[in-house]
């Protein structure tokens, strides 16, 4: 049985659906494709249905990874049954991601996700993953070198 991961940011049209694309390409690279799936999902609603941020897309883009295909949604009660990990670009998502857990507790939905934040194995002073919808060029880079350094310490961890 695979292991699933979910990846959540606010939008899912930046720092999640880049994680999604970092991670199923440190996932294929490590020939571990039938043994660790990986989706992404928004807190809120605002961009369902959406492709990513075209910033996202094409500072993505430079580095190989693919996000033209990803469409934003929201999270849901059900992800907490469906998924093993639950992970959260920052401490607002950590912190709404917890009330909707324990919402889908209350409703009898069977929770086996564990929550945590994406960026908690750097063990290192930044934990949350800057939202780069209001700044500048620079925001998608820094997502995308934290996205790679955590893609690779979660799967150290997993495998
Ligand atoms: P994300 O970025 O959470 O990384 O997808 C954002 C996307 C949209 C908005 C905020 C952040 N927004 O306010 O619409």
């Amino acid at each position: 049985m695979s292991i699933r991961i979910l990846i959540v940011c606010l939008g899912n049209i930046c720092r999640s659906p880049t994680a999604e694309a970092v991670l199923a390409g440190r996932i294929a690279a490590r020939g571990l494709s039938q043994s660790i799936e990986v989706d992404s999902a928004g807190t809120a609603a605002y961009h369902v249905g959406n492709p990513p941020d075209p910033r996202s897309q094409a500072a993505a883009a430079n580095r190989r990874y693919d996000l033209s295909s990803l469409r934003a949604r929201q999270l849901n009660v059900q992800d907490f049954e469906n998924f093993d990990y639950i992970l959260a670009a920052d401490n607002q998502n950590l912190t709404d991601i917890l009330a909707l857990q324990q919402q889908a507790i209350s409703e009898g939905v069977e929770n086996r996700a564990i929550v945590n934040l994406f960026l908690e194995p750097l063990n290192e002073t930044i934990t949350q993953v800057p939202d780069p919808y209001y700044g500048g060029d620079n925001g998608f880079e820094e997502v995308l070198d934290l996205c790679e350094k955590a893609s690779d310490l979660w799967l150290d961890k997993l495998t």
